[in-house]
């Protein structure tokens, strides 16, 4: 066997215990221990059944990724998984923790499969851009259905014990303990003479082949919708198909050939990218350097769009919150819009009334901010005027007991100044929601110049316990994410004027893998608000500027400022979220153009997405040089988490190392003949592509 696999005894049952911490993951020492263990299951005559169970925490939770990128050591897992099928005596796998991926893969070897109440199972594949290559495709199917399966491998998530018993994956829950349950269960199939079970010879989950047939039909084009752009649930689908006339062997072959076409694809790296970038945003100096501070009791300052998603974030994360209003009229509102969430959630039947009313018993209204003195971290989410803040953060400085962190959700604000109304900058921080904020999983982290180590720690340690993706930021105007958003959208501003359409540009992001265009985005988001945005720095804009807000404004003028209007780039009927293109548009961009003195040119997609992007990444590139953000990635995550970015493309400076930087920087030299200033390309992008270098070398290097 080997140290990571043994196998004992009770009676006439084999005990296989996996234990490779934390997660048992399925390296090459397990899968050959689990080779030998069925080899000696199967060559004792004393033994009558064996148990598969994990050590520690969890079954197998999937292959070992310090294998990632190695050359493949036999056995490979799809062998193991074949090799515990056809042991002779009834082999039972015996779940707690997560079974997921190639675990899931190694339970379904087995003949018989027990779990705990809280044992979970899943085939995550999807979410690295790749899918089941252990027989997944060919076995879950067989017991679970063939839409079963595939929403459970098309969705990545995990399923319950309970629902994978409904699903007849699991065959048995246990009440009390696992390993005790699962002797019970096999020395009852000992005692009632039954043998090995083959997942891969069974049908239950199947129906008739014209039922099966149109299982795939529906699940082909439902893939187009729910999963677009991506490639592996296409392949998925097709290794299912396969596998219903074929042997187990040419259906696993086929399995193997579309996982290793998966892995080919650039959407694989760019998923893979998106999986470590993301566990890589937490990881900053002030962390290293300090521990947080206690965080239980949280103060809200403002019940508007942002405090009260905020405020429910805190509520759904087990804080207790106390609200704060200018007056008893807006604390009211205020309550109602956290009330709303809940209410719909019980509408959706998501939560009952008892669970709101168990989590509002956490929540406090009030018009006072004296109540805030027992307040570990306050949040700010007051309008955005520099004046209102101060006066906010003064105030807090009287009433906040010491130590407590300080925090405003500022979208542009020079924060340092917002620190200044107060007597306790290295309390003061940034902590930046995306909104809807008790959805939206982004959280920039911004440091003023005065930020205490252990308040920074604390706003990290919020974001894990709200379960959001923290990502730090420096000081600038609009801090990483809306920095560059304010560059590209400018980029797509200038293309309209100059003759794309704006409905042309939404439908190249659509293509591009983006949710929704920048348009219906910010018809959606609200147009005043770029509209204030672009009044407050009118004075900062320099005279020879090209401005981007010229038709804009007109829209604005008008009243019309997107959804919450019925009108903005498009136009949206009553219960219509999604819109029309507004008629009335053309006439204002025709106007625009023509007092700009523009004769309109065509903008194919390409180029329309090449503009984009390059804005995009140049301006990522020039917060990188500024230091505003610590590494490549965490403007990936930015995008990712707030902003729509394609996952599988990775994220913007991902994207930029595939597409190539010295090409992102030939079309930055293109471009800035016309707008020598907008288009200038960053100095750190020139350098990268001088020395051959990528962002992703950055990473590295910032991984140390
Ligand atoms: P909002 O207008 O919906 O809400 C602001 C709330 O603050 C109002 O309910 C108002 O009564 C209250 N308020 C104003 N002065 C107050 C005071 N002195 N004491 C107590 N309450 C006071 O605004 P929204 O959209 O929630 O924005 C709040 C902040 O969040 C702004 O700084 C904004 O830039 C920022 N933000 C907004 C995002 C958005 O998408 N709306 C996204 C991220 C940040």
């Amino acid at each position: 066997m080997s140290d990571q696999v043994t196998l004992t005894r009770d009676g006439d049952i084999a005990i296989v215990t996996v234990n490779n911490p934390p997660v048992n993951a399925l390296g090459v020492a397990v899968r050959e221990g689990l080779v030998a263990a069925m080899e000696e299951v199967d060559s004792d005559a004393a033994i009558k059944a064996a148990i598969i169970i994990g050590d520690g925490r969890t079954f197998p939770a999937g292959a070992d990724i310090r294998e990632f990128g190695q050359a493949p050591q036999p056995p490979a897992l799809f062998e193991v998984c074949s090799r515990i099928e056809d042991t002779t005596k009834p082999v039972i796998a015996a779940i707690h923790g997560t079974a997921l991926g190639g675990g899931l893969e190694i339970s379904l070897g087995a003949h018989y499969r027990i779990a705990d109440q809280k044992g979970r199972i899943g085939l995550p594949e999807v979410l690295i851009g790749v899918m089941p290559g252990a027989g997944g495709t060919i076995r879950l199917p067989r017991i679970a259905g063939i839409a079963a399966a595939l929403d459970i491998m098309i969705s990545g998530r995990q399923v319950g014990a309970k629902e994978a018993a409904d699903m007849g994956v699991v065959d048995r829950i246990a009440e009390g303990d696992l390993l005790e349950a699962a002797k019970a269960f096999a020395r009852e199939l000992i005692d009632e003479g039954k043998g090995p079970r083959k997942t891969s010879e069974r049908s239950e989950g199947l129906g008739t082949p014209e039922e099966n047939a149109a299982a795939f039909e529906t699940a082909r084009n439902g893939i187009v919708k729910k999963a677009k752009g991506l490639y592996a649930p296409a392949r998925m689908v097709d290794s299912m198909e396969f596998s219903l006339s074929h042997s187990l062997q040419e259906a696993s072959e086929y399995e193997r050939d579309c996982f290793m076409e998966c892995l080919k694809t650039p959407q694989q790296k760019g998923l893979v990218h998106a999986f470590f970038a993301e566990r890589a945003s937490a990881k900053v100096p002030e962390n290293g350097r300090a521990d947080p501070r206690p965080l239980e009791k949280i103060g809200v300052i403002g019940g508007g769009t942002m405090g009260a998603g905020i405020t429910v974030a805190a509520l759904n994360a087990g804080l207790r919150v106390t609200m704060v209003e200018r007056d008893a009229e807006s604390i009211e509102k205020g309550q109602q819009n956290v009330e709303k969430v809940y209410d719909r959630d019980i509408e959706k039947g998501r939560k009952t009334p008892e669970q709101k009313a168990a989590i509002m018993a956490r929540y406090t209204p009030s018009t006072s901010y004296e109540d805030l003195g027992d307040a570990d971290l306050i949040i700010e989410a007051v309008f955005e005027n520099m004046d209102v803040k101060k006066e906010v953060f003064g105030i807090l400085d009287k009433v906040a007991k010491p130590g407590a962190v300080l925090a405003s959700n500022t979208s542009y604000l020079n924060i340092d100044e917002i620190a200044s109304a107060t007597s306790r900058p290295q309390d003061v921080i940034g902590l930046h929601f995306f909104s809807p904020a008790n959805i939206m999983k982004l959280l920039e982290i911004v440091i003023p110049s005065n930020a205490a180590d252990d308040a920074v720690a604390t706003g990290f340690a919020l974001a894990k316990a709200m379960k959001k993706v923290p990502v730090r930021a420096g000081l600038c105007d609009g801090f990483i994410g809306n920095r560059i958003l304010g560059k590209y959208a400018t980029s797509a501003a200038y293309m309209v004027e100059d003759g794309a359409s704006p409905y042309q540009i939404d439908k190249a992001l659509l293509e591009f893998g983006y949710p929704m265009g920048i348009h219906a985005m910010g018809d959606l988001a609200g147009l005043d608000i770029g509209w204030a945005n672009r009044k407050n720095n009118a004075a900062k804009r320099a005279n020879d500027d090209r401005y981007n807000g010229t038709i804009a404004d007109r829209i604005c003028e008008k009243g019309w400022f997107g959804q919450k209007t019925g009108k903005g780039w498009y136009v949206y009927e009553k219960g219509d979220r999604r819109g029309k293109p507004n008629p009335e548009i053309e006439t204002i961009i025709a106007e625009a153009r023509s007092s700009l003195g523009i004769t309109p040119r065509d903008f194919s997609d390409e180029e329309i997405i090449r503009r984009y992007l390059a804005a995009m990444i140049n301006e990522g590139a020039k917060v990188l040089e500024e230091g505003i953000a610590l590494k490549p990635s965490d403007i990936d995550v930015t995008f990712l988490y707030g902003y729509g970015f394609p996952r599988y493309r990775g994220g913007p400076m991902k994207y930029a190392d595939m597409y190539g930087l010295e090409n992102v920087l030939a079309d930055l030299r293109e471009f800035e003949k016309e707008d020598p200033k907008f288009w200038k390309p960053a100095q750190l992008l020139v350098d990268l592509v001088e020395k051959g270098e990528t962002f992703d070398d950055l990473n590295k290097r910032a991984a140390g």
